[in-house]
């Protein structure tokens, strides 16, 4: 029986892979046509329904010759030649015309040409919409998303007629107007070099002054040129509304590249909280650290922190919160440095891993020191990392920006929709964490890299030389944000189908009783990933670890957020907003609330189905998010590293990543120009003045 469903099931799975699916394109002539045509190829293999909406005017399609498409003919008053001579004059200016052509003499053809070719979409889109039969047809047929080349504008416009979503395939549009604009994709002028600007990712200031000025006016042309004549048409046309916890990940991380026929060795300190490095059964090799301190000093540490976040800190004060923040940093930096001291002052340990020649070193930059020991191996390094205090790891050593008008630092509880106020909040705590962790470091750690290194340098250099940063978070969970080539969301590589389970579940940590029934499973820790998987499993309550929540995306189950510190709040904020979490304060926690919020989520269907939703999404990837984190390690291990994907960021100072030094400068000859203006005129007012009154005498 079991057999037959599997096989049922495959097969399904096998069928309903491509199945069904209906798309509509809206193509661009000429090479952007080559490059779709790829993507609609394969989608056809896959089993979708491919229609070319095809204006009668283009030149690359021939309608009438046999193709996997279909194709809906759109007669337009425009001929082939006339398509052809515009085309001709475009590759003209391009080929012959555009180097040899001032700045501005190239930015006026430039200009003509857009003009003339958004003319002759503008000609082509109207013979569309006029059309009623043709949309009428096009409605009918539900196709499930339309495909655009965003070169020249009016796909998104007959999506939106449809009701339907659509995706974009895009080259560039000049100076990336488009891609920055309207798809908000951040362009830093500063190391963003703008298309046919012919800059690199490398600009001394003169290119970056001619950067931000092609930026400028490229985004004014489009303005006035070519939006500015669309956007009345838009609107009128749309009327068809429509350790701890970090080794578990990274463990999981760490098996399947034993799987895959790599060694792995592990560097433990002798007194850690959740590795055992005595496990004769483990598949890695340990490297015990002798640190000087004992394992009941790390508890009490760690008991310390956890009673003062779970049960005093809703009573004091936020500076209180503060110096308690400081305080327990610097008794685990104190940690972290006994740790790295076991190595660095061992030149014997040293010596036996540069022998080892390891290709590749992985870190939590949650405690320093891995970066550290990359830098005396000389060997590349990969973070798997889940969040810093603010993001400072991130932003300040990585360079991910962070725009704090819709990224929230982490660990207050924001989300992506932020008020005037928590705009605020927001910036300032950025600025606060970047103050505070910069002398942090400063104090901390800077002399010791430099000390060891032999040479003057920062943690944060040290840090932002990491090859590959997997970030332990996914779309699913993380609010959209702009990332940088060399930042992997490997969120919920750890998640696993579930295991069947027994009629009976113990929690009991001792000798197994003699007595004990065949359907009674005894455990150490119960498997919460089998218990959220298991088909009766209603709702979770969780304390909102970024573990915990993965596993219950996977299986799609509601949830009862207890958050208690660190990434916590923010955890169940993004469940909350996502619809598939109900959020309780522990400090004036009652019974009663629990009840209460526990019969929401499971009444109220509104969020298993927002639970589901994001499972949907979390399963729907097009690599595994264990392969993909793998993938990366492997490839820094083949190539020696990924400096490919490192942006040009890291090499400049903030002054000139935010422009500042080129805005000065343009400050700077403004006044000057205004200067000189006003004393003119003063000069020719007084003349005339004095002209005027010596007619009158
Ligand atoms: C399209 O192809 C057919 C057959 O190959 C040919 O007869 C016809 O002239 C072509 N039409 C155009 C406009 O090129
Ligand atoms: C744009 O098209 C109109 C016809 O719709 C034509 O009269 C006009 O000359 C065209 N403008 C340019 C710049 O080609
Ligand atoms: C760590 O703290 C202890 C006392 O608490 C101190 O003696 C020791 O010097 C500190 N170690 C480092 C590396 O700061
Ligand atoms: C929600 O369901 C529980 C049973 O799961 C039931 O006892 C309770 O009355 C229901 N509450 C509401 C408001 O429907
Ligand atoms: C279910 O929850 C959603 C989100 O909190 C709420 O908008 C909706 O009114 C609730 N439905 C019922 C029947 O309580």
């Amino acid at each position: 029986m079991a057999g037959k469903e599997v096989a049922v099931l495959w097969l399904l799975a096998v069928l309903g892979w491509g199945s069904g699916g209906k798309v509509l394109v809206w193509p661009a002539d000429n090479s952007h046509w080559l490059n779709m045509e790829y993507i609609l190829q394969e989608l056809v293999v896959r089993g979708h329904e491919v229609t070319v909406l095809l204006p009668s005017c283009f030149l690359i399609l021939n309608s009438t010759q046999p193709s996997p498409f279909q194709f809906e003919v759109v007669d337009v008053p425009i001929t082939k030649k006339e398509m052809a001579t515009l085309l001709e004059e475009a590759f003209y200016f391009w080929f012959y015309q555009e180097r040899a052509l001032s700045v501005w003499a190239s930015l006026y053809r430039i200009a003509q040409l857009v003009y003339k070719l958004e003319n002759v979409t503008k000609i082509i889109c109207d013979e569309v919409l006029k059309n009623e039969a043709l949309l009428e047809r096009l409605k009918a047929s539900t196709f499930d998303v339309l495909l655009a080349d965003p070169l020249a504008p009016s796909g998104e416009l007959f999506a939106e007629k449809l009701g339907i979503p659509f995706v974009y395939t895009i080259r560039f549009s000049v100076g990336n107007t488009v891609e920055r604009l309207c798809g908000m994709l951040p362009a830093p002028p500063s190391y963003v070099p703008a298309t046919l600007s012919h800059l690199t990712d490398r600009m001394s200031f003169l290119e970056r002054l001619k950067n931000i000025f092609s930026f400028t006016v490229q985004d004014i042309m489009y303005h006035y040129l070519v939006w500015g004549s669309w956007d009345q048409y838009y609107s009128d046309v749309v009327v068809w509304p429509t350790d701890a916890s970090h080794w578990i990940n990274v463990k999981v991380l760490l098996e399947e590249l034993v799987l895959r026929g790599h060694e792995v060795t592990v560097l433990v300190p002798s007194s850690n909280l959740l590795i055992d490095y005595q496990d004769t059964s483990s598949p890695f090799t340990f490297e015990v650290l002798q640190v000087p301190f004992t394992q009941k000093t790390l508890h009490a540490a760690m008991e310390d922190f956890l009673n003062f976040w779970m049960n005093e800190v809703s009573n004091v004060s936020p500076w209180k919160i503060m110096w308690k923040m400081k305080e327990d940093l610097e008794v685990f930096t104190n940690m972290s440095k006994q740790v790295c001291d076991t190595l660095v002052m061992n030149p014997q340990l040293i010596a036996k891993l540069k022998q080892a020649k390891f290709d590749v070193l992985i870190a939590d930059p949650l405690s320093a020191g891995g970066e550290l020991v990359a830098e005396i191996l000389a060997i590349p390094f990969v973070y798997s990392f889940r969040f810093s205090e603010g993001n400072v790891v991130e932003r300040l050593c990585g360079g991910l920006p962070s725009p704090p008008s819709y990224v929230p630092a982490s660990t207050r509880g924001l989300t992506d929709q932020m008020s005037f106020v928590e705009r605020l909040q927001n910036f300032l705590f950025y600025f606060y964490m970047d103050l505070f962790f910069l002398k942090f470091w400063r104090d901390e750690w800077d002399g010791y890299y430099s000390n060891v290194l032999g040479r003057p340098t920062t943690l944060c250099e040290t840090m932002g030389k990491a090859e590959i940063w997997l970030i332990r978070t996914y779309w699913d969970f993380e609010f959209p944000r702009p990332f940088l080539p060399n930042f992997e969301f490997v969120g919920g590589l750890h998640c696993q189908p579930a295991k069947p389970l027994p009629k009976v579940l113990w929690r009991y940590k001792g000798k197994k009783p003699e007595t004990l029934g065949s359907n009674t499973r005894i455990y150490d820790w119960i498997p919460q990933n089998d218990l959220l998987g298991h088909p009766s499993t209603k709702a979770f309550i969780t304390h909102g670890g970024t573990n915990g929540i993965y596993e219950a995306i996977y299986h799609g189950i509601p949830m009862v957020g207890i958050p208690m510190f660190a990434d916590q709040h923010d955890n169940i904020a993004h469940m909350r907003a996502k619809g598939a979490a109900v959020e309780l304060d522990f400090s004036t926690l009652k019974t009663q609330d629990l009840v209460d919020a526990l019969n929401t989520v499971i009444n109220n269907s509104t969020y298993k189905e927002n639970a589901l939703r994001l499972s949907k999404i979390h399963h729907d990837q097009p690599v595994k998010p264990l392969d993909r984190a793998v993938f990366w390690i492997e490839f820094v291990m083949r190539h020696k590293g990924a400096k490919h994907l490192r942006p040009a960021a890291h090499h400049l100072t903030w002054y000139q990543y935010h422009c500042l030094d080129v805005l000065a400068f343009l400050f700077t000859c403004t006044a000057i120009g205004v200067f000189i203006l006003a004393k003119c005129c003063l000069f020719c007012c007084r003349r005339c003045g004095r002209i005027a009154k010596r007619k009158k005498e």
